[in-house]
């Protein structure tokens, strides 16, 4: 009894401090704040799910074209620059999820980020979907070019991804993106092959909390806890994923 009555006033007296000094504080620490603005629209019902299985690829396709898309993301979705993310493979319901928050202004952080909140105020939710089907109806990106995969990439990486690290309260991240790095239902993407540039800027991202995207932050706790040369390992360990 006592001793819930003592968390409640303390849980009352820090929410009333960080109201009180959350001017002062990065935009990153406020994310973290509960209470704030959802950190996505898109909420996944059924309804939802069906709305993004049903895009049309073939519209996608053109869209892809028309509007550009390819010139950042390659033809066939594959980035020909290491600082463009490659889209090739990935899962439909992730890209539609990152199109509708970028247009919502809900994915921010970096110059990149504006760039495609003004692409997603080009498209409607129905372009959305068409365009997250076309983009997962191709394989995932083999190593991409001119980044070379280090075989001897350590026990430690390999360990952290499959094992996770209990003293940090670090889930593997495989139990997540799965053991082959593809991703899994509904929104969970795929990291196979993706380049490492964009991997580890967006993991940078997550780590200060610029990019707050990730429902109950579980992507920017985890960022939050791995060392800046664990992140360049694991890009570097994703990326060769597929070559392997
Ligand atoms: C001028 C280059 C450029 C153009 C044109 C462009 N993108 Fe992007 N796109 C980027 C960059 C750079 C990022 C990473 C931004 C960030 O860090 O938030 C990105 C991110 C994305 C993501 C999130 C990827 C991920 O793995 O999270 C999706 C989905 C996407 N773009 C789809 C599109 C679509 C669809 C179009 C066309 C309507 C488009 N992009 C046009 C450069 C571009
Ligand atoms: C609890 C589940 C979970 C675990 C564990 C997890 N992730 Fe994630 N990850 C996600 C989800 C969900 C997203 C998409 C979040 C969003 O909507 O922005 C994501 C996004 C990402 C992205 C951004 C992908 C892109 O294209 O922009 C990267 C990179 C990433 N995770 C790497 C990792 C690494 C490395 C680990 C292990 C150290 C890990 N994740 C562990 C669930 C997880």
């Amino acid at each position: 009894m006592n001793n819930k009555h003592i968390k409640t006033v303390v849980g009352v007296a820090g929410l009333a401090a960080a109201m009180m000094i959350s001017p002062l504080f990065a935009a990153g620490h406020e994310a973290a704040v509960a209470g704030k603005a959802p950190s996505t629209n898109v909420a996944w019902t059924a309804e939802q799910v069906r709305f993004v299985a049903q895009g049309d690829k073939t519209r996608g396709a053109q869209l892809s074209e028309s509007l550009f898309c390819a010139s950042c993301h390659g033809n066939a979705g594959v980035a020909p620059s290491s600082n463009w993310p490659s889209l090739a493979g990935q899962r439909a319901e992730y890209v539609f999820k990152m199109l509708k928050d970028y247009k919502d202004g809900k994915r921010k952080g970096s110059h990149a980020a504006e760039i495609m909140t003004a692409e997603g105020q080009l498209v409607t939710d129905q372009d959305m979907a068409d365009l997250a089907q076309f983009y997962a109806s191709f394989p995932l990106p083999s190593l991409p070019e001119g980044v070379t995969f280090d075989t001897a990439m350590g026990e430690q990486i390999t360990y952290l991804v499959r094992r996770g690290d209990g003293k940090r309260l670090l889930a593997p991240c495989q139990s997540c993106h799965v053991s082959n790095g593809e991703g899994q239902a509904t929104d969970t993407p795929a990291l196979a092959g993706q380049t490492p540039e964009y991997f580890i800027k967006t993991m940078q991202d997550y780590k200060t909390g610029a990019r707050s995207n990730d429902v109950y932050s579980r992507m920017r706790l985890i960022a939050k806890v791995l060392t800046d040369e664990e992140i360049v390992q694991l890009a570097h360990y994703y990326a060769g994923m597929t070559a392997k």
